[in-house]
């Protein structure tokens, strides 16, 4: 299979500074992609950026928070304006809760819907319109395993992700024939900075590692415009979660 090059290309990451997606902003740079990095922390995408820089690579830094439907716009036009078109889309701020349904808090279910779900449908709105225009482009939403399987202890979480899968398939439905590519991401565990608080007895060295889900998103945005994958599904083979 001839791969793609993607050298030129221009990205937007979201969750760019830390786990995934700062994996997959190397990841790309390293293809020769332009990487825009957009979180909330400017120290932990600055750190990130001058990681791409010192390789050869170009970054822009730009905070967002993807809470706020204003900066996600700002992220998606700020990138724009600066190279042009956008190629790449890959959601990955997120975080996770855990805990038994009952003693959760309202709150926390609300920063699961908005972080988990709500802001992959406002990132992919607002960068679709500049994807549309151009007839091209490729979106990457990474969910979970726990937008497939009930994890018990995770209701929030599990919620929002169920939700930014059936979201994921709708926009790939209706954006496939327009020349634009839409990829659910469904890794198990990965052993990122989301597991610092989780506590318990946890073998993190037998998770995924971010490089590994960077590598796998990297070969489907390199398959040739002939090809669609819609979902990869990435486990530890010793089967953590
Ligand atoms: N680790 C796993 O085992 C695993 C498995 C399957 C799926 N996932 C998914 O992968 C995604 C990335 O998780 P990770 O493991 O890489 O966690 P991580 O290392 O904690 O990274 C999360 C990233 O999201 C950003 N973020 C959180 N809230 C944000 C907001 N409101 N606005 C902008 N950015 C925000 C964080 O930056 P700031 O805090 O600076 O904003 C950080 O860069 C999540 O959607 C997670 O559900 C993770």
């Amino acid at each position: 299979m001839a791969r793609q090059d993607l050298n030129g290309r221009t990205a937007i990451v979201t969750g760019g500074g830390s786990g995934l997606g700062r994996a997959t902003a190397l990841a790309l740079a390293a293809a020769g992609v332009r990487v825009a990095l957009a979180a909330r922390t400017k120290s932990a995408l600055e750190a990130v950026a001058d990681d791409i820089r010192a390789a050869g690579g170009t970054a822009l830094v730009i905070p967002t928070d993807v809470g706020d439907e204003d900066q996600i716009a700002n992220l998606v036009s700020h990138t724009h304006q600066e190279w042009g078109r956008i190629d790449i889309l890959v959601t990955s701020a997120g975080g996770a809760s855990f805990g038994p349904l009952v003693e959760s808090s309202t709150a926390d279910w609300d920063s699961m819907m908005n972080t988990n779900l709500r802001a992959t449908y406002l990132c992919a709105k607002h960068t679709l319109k500049v994807m549309l225009a151009q007839q091209s482009g490729h979106i990457l939403n990474i969910l979970s395993l726990a937008s497939q399987t009930a994890l018990p202890g995770s209701a929030a979480y599990t919620a929002s992700k169920f939700g930014a899968l059936g979201l994921t398939k709708v926009m790939a439905a209706e954006v496939r024939s327009q020349g634009i590519k839409v990829t659910a991401v469904i890794p198990g565990a990965v052993n990122t900075p989301l597991w610092d608080k989780s506590g318990g007895d946890l073998d993190r060295t037998k998770m995924l590692t971010p490089g590994d889900v960077a590598d796998a998103m990297l070969d489907v945005i390199a398959q040739p415009p002939g090809i669609y994958t819609d979902e990869i599904s990435l486990m530890p083979p010793l089967g953590i979660l």
